[in-house]
């Protein structure tokens, strides 16, 4: 197809035109000749509605705009004409739940319309651009969709260039080990076993192709749903420009529409899912190393923590455990009868967690092998060979996850792990990681479920089918019980099956900080689920560093310390006082909460609420948050501010509007500002929002250890109307799908005389416990009536810090304190 426009070459991305080395092949393999010319959409002819469908054409190119929702629409492009299968990991079914849309043809453009979004393809140019329902412009193309031909795969390069404001910032793409904002920036989207990677080192271990666009206020988003590998680039190369573009596939984003950020990140959750309830355990503290063996060792852990009192639910086996690091086999040297060992950690409140990595040893004798080989389960070269590459076990086959048969193999052979009480699974090396090389060849074949593809295709979401094989075998093994997974790979969607961690990273105040970054643009970029490796994989920390991020770790939603085996001992006790005391505070203050982080994450299930939450995602109008990237708030009631730099006394922190109580003294302060707050070594800056009801429980040494026969209620009290939500259910099994679960909502209303606390339910759910011990905090007045469902509460006390506790039936409706 000719362009029929003439393009202002001013306008064409200038490095995207000449940098192309970088990014692809240059010649024509059989020419030699410098090939491919880009390719631009021309004026469009027509427009036809099929469904919630509208296709338009300039003639040879088709563009495909579908309506997914009101607010979400989804736009393709067929270079000539013929669409791929649609087909994607990241989204399992198409919503489409729309309550009025239609196309309007208009003297320069035509209108693909909801009620809350229109997408404008204008006549003269194709050009592509989303507005809302006040005609208020917030996406445009700034270059018509383009392409060109790939001689040596065949497809398309494709790619997508739009305008960049002065002011827009970004968020998202996952694990990026860079600022919290990438406004500025060119990043990759291609897994890499990234170890001890570097401040700016891209790309890392996960391909996550969305962002979103905060512009003056207003903010979008772009899901980029293409598994190639692909770059965005946010006015980096030219600051009026954001393009993204990919080796292959197709050029396919949704358009996700705002105006809050929030909003975005909640409704790419309606795409792309969200995480399963977690067994509650695992937000407990875990513990790692490269490795625990033999099996006395991990005894020696396993007890010490008992005995030093610092709660701990989860203990992991990394490869040492395994015969010749063959997966699914155990070392009977160093572990001779695992059954037992797990079933008496079990005894003692440790779940056991055990690695799996997608490498399979060559080896007849080995039955795993065997068995993939004669199935033809193992990867293939486009030659017939197979997949060979040396990871730990020596030379390695690796597993074709994109067979669905094959995934359902590979679930089953968890099944004598299971038997073994394993409760966990963590997969590793799957981006897929290949000493050498890096990982396969581009010409690795893959089933993609019944859709082919090279690895060039395939690459990107290996690791994420892994887990989800894993995931779905243990959640079929398991029966009723909640598995628990963890992957170092994955691409949209992974959160369905796993959560993760940031990968080998670096003892160092660095990476503390980067680490930081990381939890907060994981979690608004769909995975909420995540952690750092407590205290740094390689190097060492020292007391200090290692307390700072246990302080930090408290606030991730998954806690793990682990560290490499070249390294001294890594146990919350290893650095000796004041630092083993100062651990189990913050250790203990991890189980204290527990409720209010097990609610939050109910948010995030349920409702697609991102855990972490960015300063910036709560205040998107206040100037200069778009840069602020230290502190977040976890669930929307506690801020947390870790310390992050080394010898600190003094930290300062911004408050978004609103009051907050010091988490610490109780001080009540006007939000709105930056403070400044002390920081010594046993403390770190956290606050609460007023009005706030937070759940606590006493502390365990694991879940489940102790019958909770009161729950504790921190209510702090406010002069406005304030809404707390709190989730209770079993805890481990799935009887929550079941719709058995308790959500209970407390209203709390403040004045200078009175204040008001209502409490009511919804769920079949009946906690075992029957009191709450309330804990009231800023009270303003002081108290002379209690009145609960209108019964006089006589024995309430009023402490020296002037908080009131009082006991209350579980099931109160109305509290009244005057
Ligand atoms: C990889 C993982 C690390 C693990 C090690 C050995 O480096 O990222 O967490 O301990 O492999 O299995």
């Amino acid at each position: 197809m000719e362009n029929k426009n003439t393009v202002n070459p001013e306008l064409l991305p200038q490095k995207l035109v000449e940098d192309e080395e970088e990014f692809h092949h240059v010649n024509n393999p059989v020419t030699g000749l410098k090939p491919i010319v880009k390719k631009y959409l021309g004026a469009p002819t027509g427009a036809v509605q099929k469904g919630n469908k509208f296709f338009f054409t300039d003639g040879d190119a088709k563009v495909e705009v579908t309506v997914v929702t009101d607010e979400i629409i989804r736009v393709r492009l067929a270079p000539h004409s013929v669409f791929l299968d649609e087909f994607s990991y990241a989204v399992p079914k198409l919503e489409n739940k729309v309550s009025l849309f239609g196309l309007r043809e208009e003297e320069t453009e035509y209108i693909v319309y909801t009620n809350i979004v229109n997408c404008h393809v204008r006549k003269k140019d194709f050009f592509i651009s989303f507005s809302d329902n006040q005609n208020h412009v917030t996406s445009s193309d700034a270059v018509q969709m383009h392409w060109e031909e790939n001689i040596k795969f065949g497809g398309y390069y494709v790619y997508c260039t739009k305008e960049c404001q002065p002011e827009e910032s970004f968020f998202g793409l996952g694990d990026k080990a860079t600022e919290l904002n990438l406004r500025g920036k060119r990043l990759k989207n291609w897994n890499t076993d990234a170890y001890s990677f570097a401040w700016n080192q891209d790309p890392l271990y996960r391909a996550i192709p969305f962002y979103i666009s905060l512009n003056k206020g207003i903010a979008h988003g772009i899901f980029f749903d293409n598994t190639f590998r692909a770059e965005f680039d946010f006015g980096a190369e030219d600051p009026t420009k954001t393009s993204f573009w990919a080796e292959g596939g197709e050029l396919q984003y949704y358009y996700i529409h705002g105006p809050h950020m929030m909003d975005v990140v909640k409704r790419y959750h309606v795409i792309t899912g969200t995480h399963p309830m977690p067994p509650m355990w695992a937000l407990g503290y875990h513990q790692c190393r490269w490795s625990y063996y033999p099996e006395s060792k991990v005894r020696m852990v396993t007890k010490t923590f008992r005995e030093q009192k610092i709660p701990c639910d989860g203990i992991y086996l990394d490869i040492d455990y395994m015969d010749g690091y063959r997966c699914f086999t155990w070392n009977r040297k160093y572990f001779p009868d695992p059954k037992k060992m797990i079933k008496e950690l079990a005894d003692q409140g440790f779940k056991t967690v055990v690695i799996i990595d997608p490498g399979i040893r060559v080896d007849d004798n080995y039955s795993v092998f065997k068995e993939g080989k004669e199935k033809k389960y193992f990867c293939r070269r486009c030659d017939d060979y197979f997949m060979e590459g040396h990871v730990w076990p020596g030379r390695c086959q690796f597993p074709d996850f994109t067979n669905p048969e094959v995934r359902e193999w590979w679930g089953g052979l968890f099944d004598e792990l299971v038997q073994l009480g394993v409760a966990g699974v963590w997969n590793d090396m799957n981006e897929p990681a290949v000493f050498g090389n890096g990982t396969f060849p581009d010409d690795v074949r893959h089933q993609y479920d019944g859709h082919r593809g090279s690895h060039r295709k395939a690459h990107n979401v290996y690791g994420m089918q892994m887990v989800r094989a894993t995931y779905e075998g243990l959640r079929k093994l398991m029966k009723n019980k909640r598995p628990f997974t963890i992957t170092r790979a994955g691409y949209s969607g992974v959160q369905r099956y796993s959560s993760v961690w940031t990968g080998d990273n670096v003892a160092s105040w660095e990476h503390l900080k980067l680490g930081n970054i990381q939890i907060q643009r994981l979690s608004v970029s769909g995975i909420s689920f995540c952690g750092t490796d407590i205290g740094g994989f390689s190097g060492e920390p020292d007391g200090e560093l290692f307390t700072r991020w246990i302080q930090a770790g408290t606030f991730a939603p998954f806690m793990r310390a682990h560290s490499a085996g070249d390294t001294k001992e890594r146990e919350p006790w290893s650095f000796g006082e004041p630092y083993t005391a100062i651990n189990r505070k913050f250790i203990e203050l991890r189980y204290r909460l527990l409720p209010y982080f097990y609610s939050a994450f109910w948010e995030h299930h349920r409702y697609g609420f991102p855990i972490i939450r960015p300063v910036v995602l709560q205040e998107q109008h206040e100037e200069g948050n778009q840069y602020r990237q230290d502190e977040f708030t976890y669930g929307d009631k506690m801020l947390i501010c870790p310390v992050l730099e080394p010898g600190q006394k003094t930290r300062k922190v911004y408050l978004p509007k609103g009051k907050w109580y010091d988490f610490w003294s109780h001080e009540l302060i006007e939000g709105g500002k930056e403070i400044v707050v002390l920081t010594p070594l046993d403390t770190i800056p956290v606050f609460v929002k007023a009005g706030s009801v937070i759940p606590e429980y006493p502390v365990m040494q694991y879940v489940g250890e102790k019958e909770i026969d009161e729950v504790k209620m921190n209510v702090y009290f406010t002069d406005t109307e304030v809404n707390s939500f709190i989730f209770e259910d079993y805890g481990e099994t799935f009887a929550y799908e079941q719709d058995i679960y308790l959500e209970k909502k407390f209203v709390v209303r403040g004045k200078e005389n009175k204040m008001t606390i209502q409490q009511s339910m919804e769920g079949l759910y009946t906690p075992r416990y029957e009191n709450y011990h309330l804990n009231i905090v800023g009270l303003p007045f002081k108290p002379t009536r209690v009145i609960a469902d209108n019964n006089d509460v006589k024995d309430f006390v009023i402490s020296a810090d002037k908080s009131i506790q009082l006991k209350l039936r579980k099931n109160f409706t109305q509290l009244v304190i005057s």
